[in-house]
């Protein structure tokens, strides 16, 4: 038994590894509980009272040297992996090129385009909610319960409150404004809206608009209009025209349609104007004086105009895209044309 310590010995203190893998090898063979040296304790049990006190020595000697050992160059291999690693790194190499870098969503680029546009013309940015109460979304824009404008637009109600909806239209922000806030009043409010649609090409559960609101005591038709050509030469080219059609909406009146000449054939005439030479871009009008004393502000003192356009159908225009449902299937063949300005 002594010589299978001295051996032993010698081999630990002659150890020389060159992995982490290396050293848990021999504390597997040395200390582990069928390793070399606990048989050793074992078979000490059995050795005589006579040179128990010296193996005994010898025997616990090896044992804490093989431990040293094993740590001494557990720890050096741990330390020097980081080390070989960052040793390894060649820092003047140039970057990969290969990594892409993401573009902005055709949606975003449009909306900060038409934020920066009336931004010019000293429009604040303004955003409402998501889910919203029946006031704020119908009854205060004179859409009372049962008025047949409801029809218009099919709504998500919410279904533990039928007095909360998934808002259909962006001018439900333009009440929570004119409630908060004194006139004058220069706002946009782009946002999701939701509407119970059949999805197709042309329509989607979801889209976005952009509302616009103008209040102050002396705001004509003609501040509307001018606005509107403004934002659509800014949108669409200098050249493009804009053509008001009466129409019908509930919280103004007058009410209009704004079509803008085609961008794709200017006026001429295909198929994406309809042989028309015109396209719809939004539907606007002077706020209504119900719905302004709906919003306690007094309709004597203070006119406005509102505005709200849809912004997939700018960015369809803008883009030529043929299909809405592209907007929302994240393809990122589809996403990558697209660079953020
Ligand atoms: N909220 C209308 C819609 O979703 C769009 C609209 C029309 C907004 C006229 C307005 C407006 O502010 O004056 O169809």
């Amino acid at each position: 038994m002594l010589e299978k310590i001295n051996n032993l010995l010698q081999e630990v203190e002659g150890l020389a590894l060159s992995t982490k893998e290396q050293v848990e090898e021999y504390r597997i063979k040395w200390l582990s509980k069928k390793g070399q040296i606990t048989v050793l304790f074992d078979e000490f049990k059995t050795v005589t009272p006579e040179v128990k006190r010296e193996l005994g020595q010898k025997l616990n000697d090896l044992k804490n040297k093989a431990q040293e050992k094993i740590n001494e160059l557990k720890e050096k291999f741990e330390s020097n992996s980081d080390s070989t690693s960052s040793s390894d790194l060649d820092l003047s190499l140039p970057g990969d090129p290969n990594i892409s870098v993401g573009s902005r969503h055709p949606l975003s680029i449009i909306k900060n385009q038409i934020i920066d546009i009336f931004s010019k013309i000293g429009f604040t940015v303004s955003e409402g909610r998501e889910i919203e109460d029946d006031w704020h979304n119908f009854t205060a824009l004179n859409t009372p319960e049962n008025h047949p404008a409801r029809d218009m637009q099919d709504t998500f109600y919410v279904s533990l409150n039928p007095e909360m909806v998934l808002r259909t239209q962006t001018s439900s922000v333009q009440v929570h404004i004119m409630e908060k806030q004194k006139p004058p009043i220069r706002t946009i409010s782009p946002g999701r809206v939701y509407r119970n649609e059949a999805i197709s090409a042309r329509a989607h559960c979801q889209f976005h608009q952009v509302e616009g609101l103008y209040i102050d005591s002396n705001v004509s038709f003609a501040d509307l209009k001018q606005t509107l050509l403004y934002f659509s030469q800014e949108m669409f080219g200098k050249e493009t025209q804009i053509r008001l059609r009466p129409s019908y909406f509930p919280f103004t009146e007058p009410s209009a349609e704004v079509d803008i000449s085609c961008t794709i054939c200017k006026g001429k005439g295909c198929n994406v104007c309809k042989y028309t030479g015109w396209v719809e871009i939004l539907g606007c009008g002077m706020v209504d004086p119900q719905v302004l004393e709906n919003c306690s502000i007094d309709p004597n003192k203070f006119k406005g105009f509102a505005f709200g356009m849809g912004i997939e159908r700018i960015a369809m225009l803008k883009y030529q895209v043929k299909d809405l449902r592209l907007f929302f299937e994240n393809d990122i063949r589809f996403l990558k044309q697209f660079t953020s300005a």
